[in-house]
């Protein structure tokens, strides 16, 4: 078996991390959602109250703060057990002011600094799918597969609403698509490492496509060796 490292990259709700996952499952990989990490330093900054707009103070907080991602070991629909200085902030981080303040979090480049040399780490083990915005183009550009994944923008609110809708919020379907615009908006725009296809990364629009052909279509691009399976190869 040679473990291949691959960088899954779009933008938000276009599947990117109940396809990872999935992925990373069926080829025995590590999932890794590098967006948890942006997450974690806005939650700390609001949990503080550091203003979003005061880039300096946001970005020692990105420094100082000690961002575990771990196993599931609770069983309520978590795909990753995630820290923030030993407090568990899995559900605190998908909170609609998170949402918000998250992506001028993530323009500011000190804060990518900090984060990006744990995920280059992570990503130099091989065997995992790494999702983002910037993996396939900056954190990870040697990765043996790359796979840009998108959807039209009424599609992505849709899927937000969806589960907006089972959690029980009430958000409506046009304040997903102003606040998915929003953000699509920052993440493309930002100067430090903007939302990118990478030019060699494999692109799906997945708009009219459901889950499971979205997964197949990745796995038919890594190579039959690379699968960690128990198929007793390696
Ligand atoms: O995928 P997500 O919605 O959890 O990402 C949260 C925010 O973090 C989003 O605004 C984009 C940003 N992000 C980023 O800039 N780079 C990454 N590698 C991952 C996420």
């Amino acid at each position: 078996m040679s473990a291949i490292t691959i960088a899954v990259d779009g933008p938000a709700a276009s599947g990117k991390s109940t396809v990872g996952q999935k992925v990373a499952e069926a080829l025995g990989y590590l999932y890794f959602d590098t967006g948890v990490m942006y997450r974690a330093v806005a939650w700390a900054a609001l949990e503080r109250g550091i203003p979003i707009e005061d880039e300096g103070r946001v970005t020692e907080l990105a420094y100082a703060m000690d961002i575990g991602i771990e196993p599931p070991e609770v069983d309520d629909g978590r795909q990753n057990t995630v820290l923030a200085d030993g407090i568990d902030i899995t559900w605190k981080i998908r909170e609609p002011e998170v949402n918000r303040a998250v992506s001028p979090v993530s323009a500011y480049a000190g804060v990518r600094v900090a984060l990006m040399a744990q995920q280059r780490e992570i990503g130099a083990q091989g065997g995992v799918v790494m999702v983002g915005r910037d993996i396939g183009t900056v954190v990870l550009p040697e990765a043996e597969l790359k796979v840009y994944l998108d959807a039209s923008l009424e599609e992505r609110a849709l899927r937000r609403h969806r589960e907006a809708t089972q959690r029980g919020a009430t958000s409506t379907l046009e304040e997903q698509i102003e606040a998915i615009r929003r953000r699509d908006e920052i993440d493309s725009s930002r100067e430090v490492a903007p939302l990118l296809q990478a030019d060699d990364a494999y692109y799906l629009d997945t708009t009219d496509l459901d889950i499971e052909q979205v997964v197949q279509r990745i796995l038919d691009q890594v190579p039959a060796d690379a699968h960690n399976g128990d198929d007793g190869c390696c």
